[in-house]
């Protein structure tokens, strides 16, 4: 191999409530890059048993990802789909990157320090290994260009670092093996030789970054105790509507221009959703609404908003009601996933020095 083919990989946890910012931040920009490169796009159901899951709940979140996939309109037949335990390399690559990766690293996680709060004592440890096992999918594929939204980000510099601490702690074995591919950033940290690629962040532009309906300081989550503050992908046209009009506001009209929109983040959130779901730019969008008030805007919006998603809400209730389908969407992809990742983790063994007997 003479580069890294270029791979597309992603993931969403199956944690429930999928909402406006999962789709718009991420789930609607996997859908052109499965023309562009090879797509794998995974549900990734051991990053969610980091935090408490009540077991039925996640198979039906597992399920009702894969079906926002599809109804997103990812087709299986061109992207890889498939949930991250069907395939075993992702957990074997995660631990040995746990042994790579350095205490001092994930300390600094800012996503860790905030999900575990005050009692960081009682996270799981999961929970603070959690980046590890992220550089484990994307590098099990060696995948090259990775989508994500931008609270993602430090994850995946967490990801490129462990990536060049491998291939620097094993850069003899590498090259003796043969199994190095031409560093196309060479430098004094980095050898002639790489296994792992160093990945390209894809991170989605703050236009994409959506926040909370009732706060426009905080984002959009599905964690929030309030249903207003969310567009979830299963609400129907009748809430989606609803929750547009109880969206919070402010008293004045939308300005013409996007400078306007300074210290008013509840209007830049509309605007931005507007934007994002027309695919125009928010001063586009200004300047058809610039000088109207919310009470003419928000039923724009809320039209917009039920023409685009419920249609994908239809479709995902369509294929809730078929598990049998989505299992086959995930079984045969786990399976083309596997024939990438296998590979991949034999030559790691083999790099690391793991003894492989044969066994037959
Ligand atoms: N941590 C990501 C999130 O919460 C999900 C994820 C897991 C992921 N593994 C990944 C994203 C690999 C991109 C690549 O959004």
């Amino acid at each position: 191999m003479t580069t890294f083919q270029s791979r597309v990989f992603s993931g969403v946890q199956p944690t429930g409530n999928l909402h406006l910012g999962n789709y718009l931040g991420a789930i609607s920009r996997f859908v052109p890059l499965q023309d562009q490169m090879e797509s794998i796009y995974c549900v990734v159901d051991l990053h969610a048993i980091t935090v408490w899951q009540d077991p039925a709940e996640l198979t039906r979140a597992t399920r009702e990802v894969t079906a926002a996939y599809l109804a997103a309109g990812i087709d299986p037949k061109k992207a890889i789909i498939f949930n991250q335990s069907q395939v075993r390399e992702h957990a074997e690559l995660a631990w040995i990157f746990n042994c790579v990766a350095r205490m001092g690293w994930l300390k600094r996680m800012t996503q860790f320090k905030d999900k575990a709060g005050k009692h960081a004592e009682n996270a799981s440890v999961g929970l603070f290994a959690y980046p590890n096992l992220m550089a484990a999918d994307i590098l099990a594929y060696r995948a090259t260009h990775v989508p994500v939204g931008d609270d993602q980000k430090q994850h995946l510099e967490l990801t490129r670092d462990i990536a060049q601490k491998f291939n620097n702690d094993f850069d003899e074995q590498i090259k003796e093996l043969g199994l190095g591919v031409p560093n196309p950033e060479p430098s004094h940290e980095s050898p002639e030789e790489i296994f792992f690629p160093l990945t390209e962040p894809m991170i989605a532009g703050p236009a994409t970054r959506i926040m909370s309906l009732r706060d426009g300081n905080k984002k959009m989550s599905k964690s929030d105790p309030s249903d207003l503050s969310r567009i979830n992908l299963t609400d129907d046209a009748d809430t989606i509507a609803k929750k547009i009009k109880k969206a919070k506001t402010d008293p004045d009209a939308l300005p013409s221009e996007v400078d306007g929109l300074e210290g008013r983040a509840e209007a830049d959130n509309l605007v931005g959703i507007y934007a994002a779901l027309s695919g125009k730019s928010k001063a586009d969008v200004l300047s058809e609404f610039g000088g109207q008030q919310f009470s003419a805007f928000k039923p724009a919006l809320s039209e917009l908003a039920v023409e685009k998603l419920a249609p994908m809400n239809g479709e995902m209730t369509r294929l809730m009601n078929d598990a049998a389908a989505i299992d086959t969407v995930l079984k045969d992809g786990a399976e083309r996933a596997s024939a990438i990742a296998e590979p991949v983790l034999h030559d790691v063994r083999r790099i690391v020095g793991f003894l492989e007997a044969r066994r037959s």
